[in-house]
């Protein structure tokens, strides 16, 4: 993570507090202690993802689920792959464990907290992908240090790739794309699978979000690269 001249350090969100619905309120009683993984700042005890899941299967990190529709959906179409999802948002925590109760899904795991701290748990070459969609876009200038998709935090993440790993981003703002793909080309363990901006793929849900920007009649883009 990177800090700002005091130290501090520079967070690709800013906490906002949220209601619980008894339905989020509920799941997060049920499901927590069952699927749930608290990040704590600096904590950096190496993460036994196999004992997470309870299996050794390859694995899907999805950073800033929202309210985890993606990360169900493609959870459900994808049974033999394990999906970690972290979110700091706890509306979103609980409306992911409700869907993962409601369809019974076995291949999830949620963590509440910052992302950057979670990858830093992470051995090194343990994920098969890791998925940022339509992260904050921070579009005010001064902002952009805060954006997740940062040479420091793209390196990080390469790094837990496996090789041939994928990073896929999604995003509705144009400025954003083009510095995501400029960050990413710039990282030279990484390859553009596409030569450009992806084709929108099949399996990546709508969410909100994404159906937010195109009524404001954004265009999307999907970037997706390779480890080397
Ligand atoms: C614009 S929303 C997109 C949500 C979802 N991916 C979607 O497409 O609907 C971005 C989300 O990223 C989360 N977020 C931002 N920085 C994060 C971080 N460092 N760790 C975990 N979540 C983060 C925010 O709380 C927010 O819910």
């Amino acid at each position: 993570m990177t800090s700002d001249p005091a130290g501090r350090p520079i967070r690709t969100f800013h906490p906002r507090r949220g209601r619980m619905s008894n339905r989020h309120a509920d799941a997060f009683a049920e499901q927590w202690p069952r699927l749930g993984l608290t990040v704590i700042d600096g904590d950096r005890t190496p993460l036994d993802l196999a004992e997470l899941f309870g299996r050794d299967a390859p694995r899907v990190l999805e950073i800033g689920f929202g309210m985890g529709e993606s990360t169900a959906e493609m959870a459900a179409a994808d049974p033999g792959r394990d999906h970690l999802g972290v979110e700091v948002h706890t509306p979103g925590i609980g409306n992911l464990l409700a869907l993962v109760a409601e369809r019974r899904l076995t291949n999830v795991r949620v963590a509440h907290g910052d992302a950057m701290e979670l990858v830093r748990r992470l051995p090194a070459g343990s994920l098969d992908a890791v998925h940022s969609f339509f992260p904050d876009p921070w579009p005010k200038a001064r902002h952009h240090k805060r954006r997740l998709i940062s040479p420091g935090n793209v390196a990080l993440l390469r790094e837990r790739l496996r090789p041939g790993g994928t990073l896929h981003c999604a995003t509705d703002w144009a400025h954003y794309a083009e510095a995501m793909r400029e960050t990413l080309d710039g990282d030279t363990g990484l390859v553009n699978a596409y030569g450009g901006y992806a084709p929108r793929p099949g399996h990546r849900p709508r969410t909100k979000f994404e159906d937010r920007g195109v009524r404001a009649g954004r265009e999307i883009f999907d970037l997706v690269y390779r480890r080397r």
